[in-house]
């Protein structure tokens, strides 16, 4: 088959396609489990039962997650099913409310307020709002926090209250929690300049 024959360029055409559509499915697959809960990168979900701290890894020059000793979440211990419907019953509140228009998840969303990815180790829910709601734990202050927004400023712009309930803030936690024990790849950079 010389190169003049339009056979020739079919067959490339063809044979490159062919060998592309295998190397996609590959990587889609590869994605998949690392992305996915259990995976390579992302917890399971039953991880918010326990410590989630990060330290900084020096070969791959970035904050990496550290998942630690037990720290159950509201002192309960969930079952892989039981956090997962509570992390998905989380995912709907943040939706439904639009926290994005305001916050950035994994990269997603707005700076009009901080970047929630990492806020379940920020330093400030136990030097702020701890003191200052009472709340004798992170996950309570936080839940204090959601539901009065208005009553617990740290800042200029100021979070509008939304009529969250305390089931809901309980559930958003959850995924906050979960969010923060996800490898991110060092994102946001610099989170773990924050001491929790
Ligand atoms: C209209 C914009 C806006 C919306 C919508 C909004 N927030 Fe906020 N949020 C803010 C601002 C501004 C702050 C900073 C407030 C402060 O520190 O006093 C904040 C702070 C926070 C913090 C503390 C972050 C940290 O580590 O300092 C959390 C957690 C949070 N918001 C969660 C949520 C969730 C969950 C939703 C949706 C249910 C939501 N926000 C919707 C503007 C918004």
């Amino acid at each position: 088959m010389s190169i003049q024959e339009p056979g020739f360029w079919r067959a490339g055409a063809i044979s490159t396609t062919a060998v592309m559509i295998v190397v996609l499915i590959f990587l889609s697959i590869d994605s998949i489990q690392v992305i996915s809960a259990g995976g390579a990168n992302v917890p399971r979900y039953d991880v918010i039962n326990q410590q989630i701290g990060y330290r900084y890894d020096w070969t791959r020059r970035m904050d990496v997650p550290v998942i630690g000793g037990p720290e159950p979440l509201f002192g309960t211990v969930y079952s892989e099913t039981g956090a997962q419907a509570l992390i998905a019953k989380g995912k709907l509140v943040i939706q439904s409310r639009a926290c994005m228009d305001c916050h950035t998840f994994f990269g997603n969303g707005a700076y009009y307020g901080p970047d929630l990815t990492k806020s379940w180790l920020d330093p400030a829910w136990s030097q702020i709002w701890m003191p200052a709601t009472g709340a004798k734990t992170r996950e309570d202050a936080m839940v204090m926090f959601l539901m009065n927004p208005d009553r617990y400023p740290t800042w200029t712009r100021q979070m509008p209250n939304l009529q969250l309930t305390r089931e809901e803030a309980q559930a958003a936690v959850a995924y906050l929690k979960w969010m923060a024990s996800v490898d991110t790849n060092g994102f946001p950079a610099n989170f773990g300049m924050k001491q929790p």
